[in-house]
This record gives C-alpha cells, structure tokens and sequence, in this order.
C-alpha cells in the first residue's frame, strides 16, 4: 500500500510564481529564436495551476485505490514531474515510450514501442499521464495495449486536447486545456527534438516547419 499523507499545498509562493514570469520574455529568448513562436498559448501559471486542480481531483478519485502514473515519454516527462508532485500522496510512477510523429508535423498512426513499462498492470489502477492528445491514434492504441494487460482500471490525463483534430474519439478524464489545431511546442512538447525545455506552451510559427 502506498504511503498516504495529508493534502499540502505546492511550495511556490506568488513572489516566486510572479518573478517565474518576469523572466519568461528572457528565457525564451536563450532557449531558442523568440521568432520562432507565433504565440504563448498557456503559460507556465496556467499550467501549474491547472495540474494542482486536477491533482485535487484524482486523490479524491483514487483515495481508497492503489494508483499507479504511467507516463509516455518524451512529451509527458514536464506533465508527470509536476503533476506527481502536486499529488498530496506517494503514487508508483512508470514509463512507456512510444512514438507516432518522427520529425513530422503530422502524426502517422503507426505507433512504435520503443521502450516498455517495468510494471505488471493485472489488477492495478493506472492513469496514463500525456502532454497531448492530437489525433488520439497513440492513446487509442495505447488503451487497448494496456487493457490487454488485465489492468484493474485506466482512465487518461492530458495536459492538452485538440478536438478538432482528433480521428478517435479518446474518454479522457483528466483534461487540462482544449486548444486549437496549431502545432504547439514547450512544456515537454518537440519539434525535432527543439522547444521541450520553454517553460509555456506556444504555437510554432509555420516558418519553422513549412
Ligand atoms: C506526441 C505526444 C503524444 C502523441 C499525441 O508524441 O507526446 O504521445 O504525439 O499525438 P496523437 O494524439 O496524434 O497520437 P510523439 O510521437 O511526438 O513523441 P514524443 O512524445 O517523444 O515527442
């Protein structure tokens, strides 16, 4: 069983949160050509602020089951390290890797396992952790590989949808923000590997990739 503690509030003050913000003009002009970005989408408040939200919601959920988080590498790896740490409880953390883009703008729907979990699913109650659901096509056939697993329960996190672009429909719990169809990078999402580490989510001006 694991360890269960008292809900605690995150430790970032607003004079911490407030000077995160400050520099975010500066940042991203280290990390990459600020032209680059055609807009911030979601700042890096919004999103912290969203992931305590929905960590409120899945202890309530989860309060008398064993969890277990299963991030999808790469993109989730922002979303997992900042949503298990909102978590007022110890929760076991595993991690697929799997990739459906390559250096595309598009996804091709033939997913690659290119790392597997550690973790036996039978009986467990998973929530699979995501930066993004574009088409849904890696969710979709990540939940049936993981229901073949003779998982107890799955229920999907994302930090980020796009219905519009969606060729599956995904039931996704635990959603942070409905965008537009705009190919957005930060917080964990690439374009070639570039723009995981901005701290926000922006929209890539067309230049990059066209
Ligand atoms: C991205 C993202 C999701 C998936 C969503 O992964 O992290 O896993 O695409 O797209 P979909 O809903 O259209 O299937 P990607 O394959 O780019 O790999 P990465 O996480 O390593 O960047």
């Amino acid at each position: 069983m694991p360890r269960r503690e008292e809900p605690r509030t995150r430790p970032i003050s607003p004079v911490r949160r407030s000077s995160r913000s400050g520099r975010l003009k500066s940042i991203h002009a280290r990390r990459g050509d600020p032209d680059d970005l055609a807009q911030i989408l979601v700042t890096e408040e919004e999103i912290l602020a969203k992931l305590d939200e929905l960590a409120l919601r899945v202890a309530e959920d989860y309060k008398d089951k064993d969890l277990i988080l299963v991030g999808v590498l790469k993109g989730a790896v922002m979303v997992m390290a900042d949503f298990a740490r909102a978590l007022p409880f110890h929760a076991p953390m595993d991690w697929m890797a799997v990739s459906s883009y390559g250096a595309s703008t598009k996804s091709s729907g033939v997913v690659q396992i290119r790392k597997d979990l550690d973790t036996d699913l039978n009986g467990k109650h998973l929530l699979i952790v995501e930066d993004i659901i574009d088409s849904g096509l890696t969710l979709s056939w990540l939940l049936e590989n993981f229901q073949s697993r003779g998982a107890e329960s799955i229920e999907v996190l994302a930090l980020l949808r796009k219905p519009e672009a969606a060729k599956v429909v995904i039931d996704c719990k635990y959603v942070g923000f409905d965008i537009p169809t705009d190919f957005v990078v930060g917080y964990g999402l690439d374009y070639n590997e570039r723009y995981r580490n901005l701290r926000d989510v922006a929209v890539l001006a067309p230049h990059v990739y066209s």
